[in-house]
């Protein structure tokens, strides 16, 4: 996690970095500075404790003339969140200065040598571990500064994406990256520097994703120059960006969070583009269509996730054993990566990450690859680090998410493994063909029933008052909708800080029921499905413990209602598409809870969107 931006042309950099931090904030938010050239040579670091707009405070009267700084905000891993351990950090000499995103995991070994060397350190970070290696290594070593970078990284064991300063020479930054994003932006006699695309998008659409191991020199006067750690050359591959400005506003509405709710109509359709075809009764996936063969000869299928992600899994799970008759395995990456997994070379793993960029995803992948396994990625954000380490892919085109709880992400993933179970299905022969013929019709009514459900949004803001003093709620599902029932708790608890727990609803009985009272709202996803006489009975033990039963029910449901003390309606579909249903109206109440209780929806405490630490 963390954000870092830079800047280096013709144009005045702070502004340039502010609003770039903004937009990364997202990322991490925890503390924030920049450093800046000014207009006499001078290098100046600036920071303080909390947000960007602390930052802007804390520098409103120093002097941020310049036309080359670099910024960052923070999520801390290595010292508290506190102004020192803010970056950037000063080199010793104060020549020098770093901003750093990823962890410098040798950084012990590294600090011991250098104070041995009359290094003093006044953070608790690894970054600053980092530019003291560099400028000791610079002065050593008689080298110029990317030399230096150079030399340095090749005793790091960790992952970054730098940007360093030199006082000496304001006309140049050096970049580089090990796991962690960056992305350069090139301008006409300007570059831009980030992790990912957002603080660069309304001043070039000339990008070029930096690889592992390289190193970018930016240089005014001069094209942009990128090396690996062990100075081979390399030819910068400049891509078009596609993104849009007005994709990163709010559009009038009061959060982020609540915009991408109401998007998913919109994003939903995009997701389907050019792949659900009604007149040609036909779904059309090209990674898919591409790979084919490894999918069919597969014996299983290993989902690989973080998060929400891995709920989206989890609903593929049944959708892929349904229809293509694979067994799935479903495993959060952090466990994954660090088990000691049976994985064959005909197994495909799929990978689910709305970043692309989530570090134990990305490890998880990396191992499944080194077993010869055949690597399939769903992501949103295009160029990121999985699909490009991916064998195939397909992208969730749902648009940048900004809001820290996943939303449109989510419904995006459920839709394209979706699609892909049931491509799967239809190409093995194990789906039955008027079963995929309504699953195609549904899919494309799918955007407008979502319209029709956010239209009871002021309905459950309403009732959202009744929970500003719930301590903890209760989610339950079934089939479908149990990992439903897992992404509502996750969104209660992330934005509203309520505790809540998502379990299968028969499960209930054994452990989670002793905590029923009058006091526990228990959310129940109960759409018209196999299921739905079970989740009645459901119902009617917690009625008996004098719950509060809020109720995700189908239209036109009588019974479920009957016995909830709230309902919400979604429309009747097939069940395998009721997740992309009954998951908004749990959108919606978390939002609504945690404006209710003041909390900062975009920017949940001690979250970040990107998570590229392990
Ligand atoms: C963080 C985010 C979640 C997200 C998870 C996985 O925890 O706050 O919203 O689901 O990371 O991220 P990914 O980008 O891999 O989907």
């Amino acid at each position: 996690m963390c954000g870092i931006v830079g800047y280096i042309g013709k144009r005045k950099a702070y502004p340039i970095l502010i609003k770039g931090l903004h937009r990364l904030e997202y990322r991490g938010y925890d503390s924030a500075g920049v450093a800046l050239i000014n207009d006499h040579g001078q290098l100046n670091v600036y920071k303080a404790k909390g947000k960007v707009a602390d930052l802007e405070q804390a520098v409103a009267d120093k002097d941020t003339s310049g036309y080359i700084g670099i910024a960052h905000t923070r999520w801390a891993t290595h010292g508290e969140p506190n102004q020192v351990n803010a970056h950037p950090h000063y080199s010793e000499s104060e020549e020098l200065a770093i901003i750093h995103n990823g962890i410098i995991e040798n950084y012990i070994v590294l600090k011991k040598g250098l104070m041995q060397h009359g290094y003093t350190f006044k953070s608790d970070t690894d970054t600053e571990v980092l530019i003291q290696l560099i400028e000791y290594t610079k002065r050593t070593d008689n080298v110029d500064l990317k030399k230096a970078v150079q030399l340095a990284l090749q005793q790091v064991v960790g992952a970054y994406a730098i940007a360093v300063l030199d006082r000496n020479n304001p006309t140049r930054i050096i970049a580089a990256r090990q796991g962690s994003p960056l992305v350069i932006g090139i301008g006409k006699d300007e570059f831009f520097l980030a992790s990912d695309a957002t603080p660069i998008v309304e001043y070039t659409d000339q990008v070029v994703y930096v690889e592992d191991q390289e190193i970018v020199c930016l240089e005014l006067g001069k094209d942009i120059e990128i090396t690996t750690i062990h100075n081979v050359p390399k030819t910068p591959e400049i891509k078009k960006l596609e993104m849009t400005l007005s994709q990163l506003e709010k559009g009038g509405f009061p959060h982020f969070m609540l915009k991408e709710i109401f998007e998913q109509p919109r994003t939903l359709a995009d997701s389907m583009r050019g792949r659900v075809n009604v007149d040609m009764n036909n779904i059309a996936l090209s990674g898919f269509i591409d790979n084919k063969e490894r999918f069919l000869k597969a014996p299983r299928i290993i989902i690989t996730a973080c998060g929400t992600s891995w709920h989206a899994g989890l609903i593929a799970k049944y959708a892929i054993e349904e229809f293509a008759h694979i067994p799935v395995e479903v495993e959060y990456s952090s466990e994954f990566r660090y088990r000691k997994p049976v994985i064959n070379k005909d197994d495909v793993v799929i990978a689910i990450s709305q970043s692309g960029e989530t570090a134990d995803t990305l490890a998880a992948i990396q191992l499944a690859k080194s077993k010869g396994a055949f690597i399939f990625s769903i992501c949103n954000v295009i160029g990121a680090s999985i699909p490009r380490v991916s064998d195939s892919g397909c992208y969730t085109h749902v648009g940048p998410e900004i809001g820290v709880a996943s939303t449109k992400a989510f419904t995006g993933q459920v839709t394209a493994l979706t699609m892909l179970a049931v491509c799967i299905g239809h190409a093995k022969g194990a789906i039955r063909y008027d079963k995929y013929l309504r699953i195609i019709s549904e899919l494309n009514l799918i955007p407008q029933k979502i319209a029709h459900i956010l239209e009871q949004s002021d309905a459950i803001a309403e009732f959202a008052k009744t929970f500003i003093e719930t301590q903890n709620a209760l989610y339950l599902g079934r089939g479908y909708n149990y990992p439903v029932a897992l992404e509502g708790a996750l969104k209660l608890k992330e934005i509203s800080y309520i505790h809540a727990e998502g379990y299968p609803a028969a499960e209930m009985k054994h452990g989670p029921i002793a905590l029923i009272t009058d006091q526990m709202p228990v959310v129940v996803v109960a759409p018209h499905c196999g299921t739905y006489e079970k989740i009645v009975s459901n119902i009617q033990e917690i009625k008996a413990r004098q719950g509060r039963v809020i109720a995700v029910v189908t239209e036109g449901d009588k019974q479920v209602r009957e016995m909830a003390d709230f309902a919400i309606t979604v429309p009747e579909t097939e069940e395998c598409l009721t997740p992309l249903l009954t998951v908004i109206p749990l959108q919606i109440l978390a939002y609504h809870i945690a404006v209710v209780k003041g909390c900062d929806v975009d920017q949940p405490r001690n979250l970040a969107k990107s998570v590229t630490v392990e």
